[in-house]
């Protein structure tokens, strides 16, 4: 099986890069068995598309004008550094979708918002997978609350709350968690869903996840979930076959209104007894905290100290057009 991070390849520059350091290590994310579900259940989670090509992966949305998604979904990751200020999606028309489980909608339901920020996690880097994958985005316009769109509860941004929460949830059978998203729904699918699905999941414990990955690589026998800002899940159901999948990297593993994990990658998808891995927001609220308390997000606000870059100004294309080349080039090794 290969490892794939949530995204679909073909806007995949991380693919590549990943690739070259590493041949097993691939770009593919969906939400292979599950089932629909509708927007007023998950009011919080958006579509991140680009044109052409559409949707590319999940977020959440932290208010009416930000939404948290993956790291790797909008920045370029090297071996062992944090993301370049080369943002994948800097040459395109970068939008959220909003208000509705169908890709692309077109009627008055779905609300459509340029992006015109990147703020990336300090800590997010990729060495052998992708650590701290947590960026947030910042929306040109306000959306508008209604049942289908309504921020994600982050608790109180309590670090140590969270963590509670996380370890409660871990050993709650009962706990109604779920990921969502509109990524494939066959692992060997060519495109995203276009409606939204999801499946009822369980957290497990990090020596668990260690334990069922490392027989898939041995380079998790020493990995330290916890201390890397991940946590793994299998599917509730004995022995169904279902997982998150390419085009569901960025989206959310929540429980209630509470959101838990950013799909982050997986190795191969559906397979009832290999672990999903998520990035821990128990990991992010404090960082967030600080954002907020520093009134990154107002308007006004002229902060350029933060890893952040402006999504449409389209200046750095002479460094990605290369990496598209490469993209195809390399295009031969991937499972997509
Ligand atoms: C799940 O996948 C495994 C491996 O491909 C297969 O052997 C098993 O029969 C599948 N289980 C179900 C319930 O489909
Ligand atoms: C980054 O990682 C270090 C070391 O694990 C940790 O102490 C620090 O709090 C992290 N930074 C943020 C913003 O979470």
């Amino acid at each position: 099986m290969k490892i794939l991070s949530r995204l679909p390849l073909n806007f995949s520059i991380l693919a590549v890069v990943l690739l070259v350091v590493h041949p097993t290590v691939c770009s593919d994310s969906k939400i292979i068995g599950g089932r629909r579900v509708r927007i007023n259940n998950v009011p919080f989670i958006v579509s991140l598309q680009a044109r052409p090509s559409g949707h590319f992966c999940g977020g959440s949305l932290l208010s009416l004008s930000s939404v948290l998604t993956g790291c790797h979904c909008v920045g370029v990751l090297t071996a062992g550094t944090n993301p370049t200020t080369v943002p994948l999606r800097e040459m395109m028309s970068f939008t959220v979708q909003a208000g509705s489980q169908v890709l692309p909608d077109q009627s008055e339901n779905a609300q459509l918002v340029k992006v015109n920020r990147i703020i990336f996690h300090p800590n997010c880097s990729f060495v052998q997978y992708i650590l701290y994958d947590f960026a947030i985005l910042t929306l040109a316009k306000e959306l508008q609350l209604n049942e289908r769109v309504k921020p994600v509860q982050l608790f109180s941004l309590d670090r140590n709350e969270y963590d509670r929460e996380t370890k409660r949830i871990l050993n709650d059978k009962n706990a109604q968690c779920f990921v969502a998203g509109w990524g494939k729904n066959k692992a060997h699918a060519r495109t995203s869903s276009s409606y939204l699905r999801a499946i009822r999941m369980r957290i497990i414990s990090d020596g668990d996840c260690q334990q069922k990955l490392s027989r898939e690589n041995s380079k998790f026998l020493s990995f330290n979930f916890w201390r890397n800002a991940q946590l793994c899940t299998l599917p509730f159901e004995e022995r169904m076959n279902a997982s998150d999948c390419t085009g569901d990297s960025g989206g959310p593993f929540f429980c209630g209104k509470y959101i838990f994990g950013v799909i982050s990658y997986g190795y191969d998808c559906g397979f009832w007894d290999t672990p999903n891995v998520y990035a821990k927001v128990a990991d992010f609220v404090d960082w967030y905290k600080m954002l907020l308390a520093e009134k990154v997000f107002e308007p006004r606000s002229t902060r350029k100290d933060y890893s952040s870059v402006d999504a449409i100004s389209g200046t750095r294309v002479a460094y990605v057009l290369p990496a598209i080349a490469t993209i195809l080039y390399t295009q031969m090794w991937v499972y997509a």
